[in-house]
């Protein structure tokens, strides 16, 4: 049952060393590239990564090694417009990509391929990290894959057999995601204090991992601090981010 694969999503970071046929993949992929897709822009690629000294440095510079050491599969997920730029001077015209508007296209086609592709495997059994530190080297690892203009490393992905799974994360309340007519901000200092004794209690009671953590404390690590300020400066270098006043 779909609803069943999906509420059951935990994080794998460790896989046996059974591999994914060629076949499987490829049905994985065709999964995935029936997600929705702005204007039909089918804005991504995906860099298979067979190659163990490039999955090697894949980890390295993404400061995943970890992840990377046991998957069946590696994968880079590229945020990508070179294909429809070559589509459009097929007919004679330039394409005029450098707005927010066509990153945000790309990046959200992208991301709704990669999760499409993440539950694919998750319905088969598999299990799957999103590795989000490919943009800790964004530079060296478009150098490591050939990448060209238009074409952004936007995050990586492990997948394999499980050795092990954890125990599934409690998510935020309902109430706190759904607003009803009109947004409330007001209804967050109590639902914070709920959730944050249901997270503790996910942390301490966890067979791994565990910790004496809340979940506002992690956002505070996460959030109080600048993160990747290269970022930006990358992705105009490939052609993204340059015409907006
Ligand atoms: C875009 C994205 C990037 C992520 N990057 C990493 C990463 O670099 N390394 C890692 O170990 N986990 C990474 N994760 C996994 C998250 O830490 C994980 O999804 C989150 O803690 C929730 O846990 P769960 O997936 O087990 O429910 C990433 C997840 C997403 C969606």
């Amino acid at each position: 049952m779909m609803l069943e694969v999906m509420k059951s999503h935990t994080t794998v970071r460790k896989y046996t060393d059974e591999a994914i046929s060629e076949d499987v993949f490829h049905q994985l992929i065709e999964a995935a590239q029936h997600a929705a897709s702005s204007n039909f822009v089918q804005a991504y690629s995906v860099i298979q990564v067979k190659d163990d000294k490039k999955k090697e440095q894949l980890g390295v510079l993404s400061r995943n090694e970890f992840q990377f050491s046991t998957a069946a599969l590696s994968l880079l997920f590229c945020a990508d417009l070179q294909r429809a730029k070559q589509a459009v001077e097929l007919h004679d015209k330039e394409m005029v990509a450098g707005n927010l508007e066509n990153y945000t296209v790309a990046t959200i086609d992208t991301a709704l391929f990669g999760q499409n592709f993440a539950i694919a495997a998750e319905s088969m059994g598999y299990g799957i990290c999103y590795i989000g530190g490919v943009r800790n080297n964004p530079q060296a690892i478009s150098e490591l894959f050939d990448l060209p203009e238009y074409v952004i490393p936007l995050f990586a992905m492990t997948v394999g057999v499980p050795v092990k799974r954890n125990e599934v994360k409690p998510r935020l309340p309902i109430e706190a995601i759904v607003h009803e007519d009109s947004y409330r901000q007001d209804k967050y200092q109590d639902q914070l204090k709920t959730y944050d004794e249901i997270t503790k209690a996910y942390y301490m009671k966890r067979t791994n991992n565990r910790k004496d953590f809340t979940w506002s404390e992690t956002m505070r690590d996460f959030l109080s601090v600048e993160k990747r300020p290269h970022l930006l400066e990358f992705v105009q270098s490939k052609g993204y981010l340059q015409n907006d006043k």
